[in-house]
């Protein structure tokens, strides 16, 4: 049976200010949680819900990005005479995937980089992935949410319960809960603590419909003065209904520095090889 989704846009065009030095002249999506970027993870996270296909956004110093899902002859021939085949075979697992790139030429905002890849999704629906939001692997809430779409067809955001001190920094949904599914009423872009509708904060996983695109061909500038997706969506509401899907698993704003390090102690601490050593190390730390 054809699959109903088959793309994933990953915007990575971003400026990353809140990582600033490090993203000054490198790419966030290509920071490491242990030996992996985070944009690895998104990837790999994708295949497993059944995604063939990706199209990256990408900006000025992301060419890091392109390279790493590249081919690289020279360290591939070093590491096969070198009897290397276990780190061959791991830089290689995603040879077979198709990556295509699309320049976001200035960064205008999250809408306005879905909206660049609208010549490669044509009129099919598709995934967006913010590599910056980590989710827990053992609770893909994408798979979950295509189970949903393949029912419902409508469009669908992952959801996550945040602390009403912190809505101000997500888009946040207004919705009643019908069977496992949060039938949304109104979303409203970096609300201020007083004024949001709920504690139901969008998070980086959404399942989109090509009429999205008519919508954020006409969207005027929002919070921040970029071209946001969630203002788009509010728009999109009055034609269709759209759903929100609470995650289970834990996820990690790793854009933030506090959210980056939480999600490397936790990954570390999961770690087959050294997971053990690195909670005994942390064990010994917290007693000093
Ligand atoms: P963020 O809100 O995290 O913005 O974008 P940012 O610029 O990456 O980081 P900060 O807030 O300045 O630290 C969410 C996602 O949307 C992409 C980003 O790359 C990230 O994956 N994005 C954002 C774009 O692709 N283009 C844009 O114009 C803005």
């Amino acid at each position: 049976m054809k699959r109903s989704i088959t793309k994933a846009i990953l915007p990575a065009a971003g400026l990353g200010t809140r990582f600033l030095p490090a993203t000054k002249a490198s790419p966030k999506e290509m920071m490491p949680i242990i030996d992996k970027p985070l944009i690895q993870y998104a990837v790999e996270e994708a295949i497993s819900c059944g995604i063939e296909e990706f199209v990256v956004i990408t900006g000025k110093y992301k060419r890091a990005i392109e390279d790493h899902f590249d081919s690289a002859y020279e360290l591939e021939e070093k590491l096969r005479s070198s009897g290397k085949k276990k780190l061959l075979e791991e830089i290689n697992k995603l040879s077979h995937i198709n990556f295509a790139y699309i320049r976001q030429r200035v960064a205008l905002g999250l809408g306005h980089a879905i909206l660049c890849a609208k010549p490669f999704v044509k009129d099919e629906p598709f995934v967006v992935i913010l590599s910056d939001d980590v989710i827990d692997p053992d609770y893909p809430v994408l798979r979950d949410m295509i189970r949903v779409y393949d029912e419902l067809k409508c469009p669908i955001v992952a959801l996550e319960e945040v602390p009403k001190t912190e809505v101000s920094r997500y888009g946040i949904v207004d919705g009643t809960l019908d069977g496992e599914v949060f039938r949304i009423k109104d979303l409203v872009e970096k609300p201020k603590p007083g004024s949001a509708p709920s504690n139901l904060a969008i998070i980086g996983r959404y399942i989109l419909t090509p009429d999205i695109f008519d919508v954020l061909e006409k969207q005027k500038p929002g919070a921040g003065g970029e071209i946001q997706l969630t203002d788009a969506l509010r728009e999109l509401l009055n034609r269709r209904v759209i759903y929100g899907y609470l995650t289970k698993g834990n996820r990690y704003d790793a854009g933030d520095k506090l959210g980056y390090l939480k999600a490397t102690v936790d990954f570390a601490l999961r770690n087959e090889e050294f997971g053990g050593l690195f909670k005994d190390y942390l064990v010994q730390k917290l007693k000093s």
